[in-house]
């Protein structure tokens, strides 16, 4: 069957259609999906913490994991010094296998792109790994992650680069028009998955939050 495959789940998650649809892939991904990620060569979590640390300071609380999966930022932010870190995911496969790393002070199951129960200025900090692609999330998950963030704070996030194009620039533009964020970095655009022929570029973009 394609799904015992991780070639089988990449395409499964790629091709949803709706948010039913892409919990139960990750549901039934969520087991073997550190391992499969690990023989992938899997960068968006190495890019996003690279970004965090380097506009956000150690220490600063607290942070949103926003389609945290298994956790895998969760334990790093953790070495890093952010040590009060919730996550959110629409999987509730996915937020099992994190709860199990013990390391989110909460775990929210919950779909970016709907309103969100946090307050207004909640957030230190976003970070958003692998999560604005593809049958996924696209730019009308930005404006809650921008209502729940401090003035002062970053999103960091990482896009698909034609979902980018299309969808997520246009809507940080209005964004940035609204003079509710700056973009603080974009990088160039990089192979997410080595290890996965075909993959598409993705950008690593930090918004700083006004
Ligand atoms: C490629 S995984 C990335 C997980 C983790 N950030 C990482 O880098 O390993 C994408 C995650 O986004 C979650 N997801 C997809 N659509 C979502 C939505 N609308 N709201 C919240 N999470 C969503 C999936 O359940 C999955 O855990």
């Amino acid at each position: 069957m394609a799904e015992s495959t991780h070639q089988g789940h990449l395409g499964a998650v790629y091709a949803s259609k709706n948010p039913e649809e892409i919990s139960s892939h990750y549901d039934n991904w969520a087991e073997t999906y550190d391992s499969d990620m690990s023989i992938a060569g899997y960068r968006h979590p190495s890019i996003c913490l690279a970004l965090l640390t380097r506009h956000l300071p150690s220490g600063a609380s607290p942070l949103l994991d926003a389609g945290a999966g298994t956790g895998l930022i969760g334990e790093w932010l953790n070495i890093l010094g952010y040590r009060t870190v919730e996550a959110l995911d629409i999987s509730a496969g996915m937020l099992a296998m994190a709860r199990e790393k013990g390391v989110y002070q909460a775990l929210h199951q919950m779909a970016l792109g709907n309103e969100l129960p946090f307050e207004d200025n909640k957030f230190a900090g976003i970070v958003s790994a692998g999560v604005f692609t593809t049958g996924h999330v696209g730019g009308e998950g930005l404006d809650e992650l921008v209502r729940i963030c401090q003035s002062g704070g970053v999103i960091v996030l990482t896009a698909k680069k034609s979902l980018l194009d299309t969808d997520i620039a246009p809507k940080i533009s209005q964004l940035e028009t609204q003079g509710l964020v700056s973009v603080a970095e974009q990088t160039e655009p990089y192979v997410s998955m080595p290890g996965e022929a075909g993959t598409e570029p993705s950008c690593g973009i930090v918004l700083k939050v006004r």
